[in-house]
């Protein structure tokens, strides 16, 4: 492309401040060759106490029209959770079919992490395949007598035939494309024996048209244990949208942090535009106070830029991020620099 439309959702907390670093590097990637026009959407909590919107339908019709879309963090204590987590996040991963929800771990030389470094035996490099729209997350649920001893409360996961398939031939396909051609299914199917072995029955016949890649299952809470003691044997793990949440955390905290996670919710059929957005949430706890890293917004660009066909800027933003990573690992001063500053370092080495 020549130029890149993009919507960019700021959102709460500190998702403005880590979307402001990640255009900034974006411009520096780009240079003169490709120009950049963003327009901004207020939405989030501001929004919702100004006008009790959340996301309006003409807000997702102008949204969906761009041809990607940047999103920092959204949820902030003064609105009652989930209003806009589902509200706003949710909605738009469904409206706009975002149905891989791409979470990639890397784990960088030199950055802090809890993980004996001395234990690892390889390169720690993988990606988790999250399903976007489906599990518990499609609000299939509902709750009776409440606030009563009575009380019922269900939470329904949807699974179908349909949306595992796709998520899972999206997995295989990236398994085939990577060095080490691997794919892990992590569910939980001896205890969740519907969906557990829809996802298994789906995933040995999707082998059959991916014969190079290998594939091996985990339970999730095994899985827990392999990130910890031994996560260079993962490769590709696919699984539903309430484990994927759950693993991408401790991936991120064990890859150097959640302010190095970054993500993409991804419509491979580009039916719509598809979103990118750190793994971190709005961190209320450092908002205003500039200790947000912004490098998980920064990566997050680079995956918008590799969606969009530029792998040349998103390689370079990628190692831009290493050798800043590197500085900062072997340097008390770049350690303590601010959410600007870590952009500034990063558009400096770019442009
Ligand atoms: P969180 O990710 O916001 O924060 C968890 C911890 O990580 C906090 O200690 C925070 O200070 C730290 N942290 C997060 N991002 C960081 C960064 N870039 N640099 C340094 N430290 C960082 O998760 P939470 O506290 O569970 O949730 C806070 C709010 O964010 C809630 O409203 C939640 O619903 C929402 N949330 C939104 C998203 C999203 O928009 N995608 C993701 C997760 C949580
Ligand atoms: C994430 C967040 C969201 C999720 C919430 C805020 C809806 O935790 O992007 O990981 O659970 O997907
Ligand atoms: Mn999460």
């Amino acid at each position: 492309p020549s130029t890149i439309d993009l919507a960019v959702i700021g959102g709460d907390g500190i998702g403005p401040e880590v979307t402001a670093e990640g255009l900034k590097v974006l411009d520096a990637v780009l240079g003169d060759d490709i120009a950049v026009r963003t327009t901004e959407y207020q939405l989030g909590a501001a929004r919702w106490h100004a006008t009790g919107e959340v996301l309006t339908d003409a807000d997702l019709e102008a949204i969906r029209s761009h041809d990607a879309i940047l999103l920092g963090a959204v949820g902030d204590p003064s609105v009652p959770s989930g209003v806009l987590e589902r509200g706003l996040l949710l909605r738009l991963r469904f409206a706009l079919d975002h149905y891989v929800n791409l979470r990639p771990s890397h784990l960088y030389p030199g950055v802090a992490t809890p993980l004996d470094r001395a234990q690892i035996s390889d390169e720690v490099d993988f990606v988790v395949v999250r399903e976007g729209t489906e599990g518990p997350y499609v609000g299939n649920g509902g709750a009776i007598r409440v606030g009563t001893p009575a009380e019922v409360a269900n939470e329904v996961s949807v699974n179908t035939a349909f949306g595992v398939e796709r998520v899972v031939r999206d997995a295989f396909a990236r398994a085939q494309a990577r060095p080490r051609k691997k794919l892990t299914l992590v569910h939980k199917h001896n205890v969740l024996v519907h969906a557990g072995h829809l996802w298994r029955r789906t995933v040995d016949k999707v082998a059959q048209d991916f014969p190079e890649v290998s594939v091996d299952y985990a339970h999730v809470d095994a899985v827990m244990i392999y990130l910890v003691n031994d996560p260079a044997r993962f490769d590709v793990l696919v699984t539903d949208n309430l484990f994927g949440d759950i693993v991408t955390d401790l991936a991120a905290a064990i890859t150097g942090g959640i302010g190095l996670a970054a993500s993409g919710n991804i419509n491979p059929d580009r039916t719509a535009p598809s979103m990118f957005e750190p793994v971190h949430g709005s961190a209320p706890d450092i908002a205003g106070t500039g200790k947000a890293d912004p490098t998980a917004a920064v990566l997050s660009v680079a995956l918008l830029l590799e969606h969009l066909g530029l792998d040349d800027p998103a390689q370079r933003i990628a190692q831009a991020v290493a050798a800043d990573l590197d500085e900062r690992s072997a340097d008390a001063a770049a350690l303590s620099r601010s959410t600007a500053e870590i952009g500034d370092a990063l558009a400096a080495r770019l442009s």
